[in-house]
């Protein structure tokens, strides 16, 4: 599609992203009209198929919305928009249904509810975690993928890359209005940027967790949607609230791989490496939940305890639990670790924390809704006040199904408007790089100052250092943008930049220890808080259109 295109009265809406985020929205909103899916790597690549534990579902006798709002707001420490949380807990039922519904082949139990076996992870009062194994997010995934390669109204553009919004910016309207018209997307196959014109444009690009040195997180998750909707003026919320995971595997030869929360969920301990038996257990010290406290006080915990034990990762021991049971519950797990020469039900799993959610992001409504008149966003990519200050376990794919669904639904009912022409991306300027390893070194100090500086333990000095750093390092990226060929590691290193310094900003601006901001300069929480929502101060960028 070219700009040629834009007269049409009813352009194709363009989904950035192809995880549940992006798939929900495209597959309800193809009922409407055209919808283009662009994937910036494989289809197959990003944070959805690597999903373990589950998707949260209030299906159990023993459950209810008001416990699942409950635990929802529990770990959110306080931050929790309960409007949210409530809507998207009593939605969880039928999105369960519609991904049943869609051949997801969930894991069963006779006697459970739809037929389903609920298992528990941190934070949750009862079971309510539907899964598949332990490889829940591909089960998903893969069902939802079939479906739109099917559908007719579906084009899937595999290696195509958003590179920035079309607004006004770009399109002067003699009113001065402000709105998403479209996007410049980098093909990364003719290696050229297209201008697509959309009656609408959803960002579902997912989180950012690729800014840290260690991460659970795949490529994909550089930030991108955040970037680009900061820099078309949109705000973004609660970006401080970056989740660490308690258990990534510690692997020379892995450095990525989770170990599911529902292991401690079925009763797996963490230990203190070189302590046999009980005594060498320290949860317990910390929490009374012990094992199944919400995640930032389990990642803290085993924080405190490698510094003060001077050690590179503590146990997570699943042997009791016995060898049929985690063959049969968590196969992707045993059979990964076995490969790496760990028999998960004869040895202790070796873990550390790592990055591994993006709490905040472009604020918007239930609606999916973002500040920019046709644009919307959903998924990790977004903040909609369901997280706080911390993530319960298993509300993420919950919350990309539910606004997955209303975003498309308001899409749908939006008034269609005339579309003017747009401009098309301009490279005449600009030459290939001299010297690519200059994007890759920045890369590497960017996610080592994040992850030494703005980690899960902070202080308002290294929250500054961090700051001068990322400046120095965002006004080289700008100039090499500014004078280069547009490439995939650029446009995601330029993004990473833009998002970590959301980051520590938000950071600096929180004079309290909440949920998943921890800072020694300010222990305690405040008796009232607010999100941090940040809005970009107005700059004109230099722009690659004619
Ligand atoms: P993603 O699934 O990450 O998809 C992002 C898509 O955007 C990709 O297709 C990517 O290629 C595309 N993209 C990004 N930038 C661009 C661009 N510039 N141009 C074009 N395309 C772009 N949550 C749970 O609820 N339960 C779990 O059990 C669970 N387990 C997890 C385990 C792991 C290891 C990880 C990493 C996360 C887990 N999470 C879990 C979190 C959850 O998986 C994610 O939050 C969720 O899948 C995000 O979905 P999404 O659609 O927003 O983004
Ligand atoms: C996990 O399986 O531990 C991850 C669950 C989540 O991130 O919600």
């Amino acid at each position: 599609m070219s700009s040629s295109d834009s007269a049409t009265a009813t352009l194709p809406a363009v989904v950035i992203g192809a995880g549940l985020a992006g798939l929900t929205v495209a597959l309800q909103l193809a009922a409407d009209r055209q919808v283009i899916v662009l994937a910036k790597r494989t289809l197959e690549e990003g944070a959805t198929a690597w999903a373990q534990g589950g998707i949260v579902g209030v299906l159990g006798d023993d459950d209810s919305v008001d416990s699942h709002v409950r635990d929802t707001q529990d770990a959110g420490a306080g931050l929790v928009d309960e409007h949210t949380a409530r809507f998207i807990a009593e939605q969880s039922a039928r999105a369960i249904e519609w991904l049943v519904a869609a051949g997801v082949p969930f894991s069963s139990d006779p006697d459970g509810p739809l037929g389903l076996h609920l298992t528990r992870e941190g934070g949750h009062a009862v079971r309510r975690i539907a899964h598949a194994a332990d490889a829940t997010g591909k089960a998903i995934h893969d069902a939802l993928l079939e479906q739109a390669r099917r559908h007719p109204r579906i084009s899937l553009r595999e290696r195509w890359m958003a590179v920035d919004l079309v607004t006004e910016r770009h399109v002067h309207q003699p009113d001065g209005s402000a709105q998403c018209w479209g996007v410049y997307a980098l093909d990364m196959n003719s290696r050229r940027v297209e201008t697509l014109a959309a009656s609408a444009v959803v960002l579902a690009t997912g989180g950012v967790g690729k800014v840290y040195r260690y991460t659970s997180n795949p490529d994909t998750a550089t930030g991108d949607g955040i970037a680009m909707a900061w820099r078309a003026g949109c705000r973004v919320g609660n970006m401080e609230f970056i989740q660490f995971h308690p258990t990534c595997l510690y692997h020379p030869q892995e450095r990525s791989f989770l170990i599911t929360e529902a292991l401690r969920g079925e009763g797996a301990v963490l230990r203190l490496p070189n302590v046999d038996g009980e005594a060498g257990r320290f949860m317990p010290l910390h929490d009374a939940r012990a094992e199944l406290a919400p995640r930032d006080i389990v990642a803290r915990a085993i924080d405190f305890e490698m510094k003060k034990h001077g050690v590179d990762h503590v146990w997570l021991d699943a042997t009791h639990l016995g060898e049929a049971f985690l063959k049969a519950h968590f196969p992707t797990i045993h059979a990964r670790c076995l490969q790496l020469g760990i028999d998960i039900a004869r040895q202790p799993i070796p873990v550390v924390p790592a990055a591994h959610y993006t709490c905040g992001g472009v604020v918007t409504d239930l609606d999916g809704r973002t500040d920019l008149p046709g644009l919307y966003a959903v998924g990790e990519t977004t903040y909609t006040g369901l997280h706080g200050a911390n993530r319960l376990a298993s509300n993420s794919l919950l919350e990309c199904v539910v606004l997955g669904r209303t975003c498309a639904l308001a899409i749908a009912a939006a008034a269609r408007r005339p579309q003017p022409s747009l401009p098309p991306w301009d490279e005449s300027q600009v030459e290939d790089a001299d010297e690519q390893v200059v994007i890759s070194h920045n890369w590497d100090e960017l996610r080592l100052l994040m992850w030494n500086y703005v980690g899960i333990v902070r202080t308002t000095k290294r929250l500054e250092r961090a700051l001068h750093r990322i400046k120095l390092l965002r006004d080289e990226i700008e100039e090499y943008y500014a004078n280069f060929r547009v490439t995939r590691d650029l446009l995601e290193l330029r993004n990473l930049v833009v998002c970590a310094e959301l980051i520590v900003q938000s950071a600096l601006r929180r004079h309290e220890s909440r949920g998943l901001h921890y800072s020694r300069d300010f222990p305690n929480a405040l008796p009232v808080s607010f999100p941090t929502v940040l809005i970009r101060p107005a700059r004109s960028d230099r722009r690659r259109v004619k």
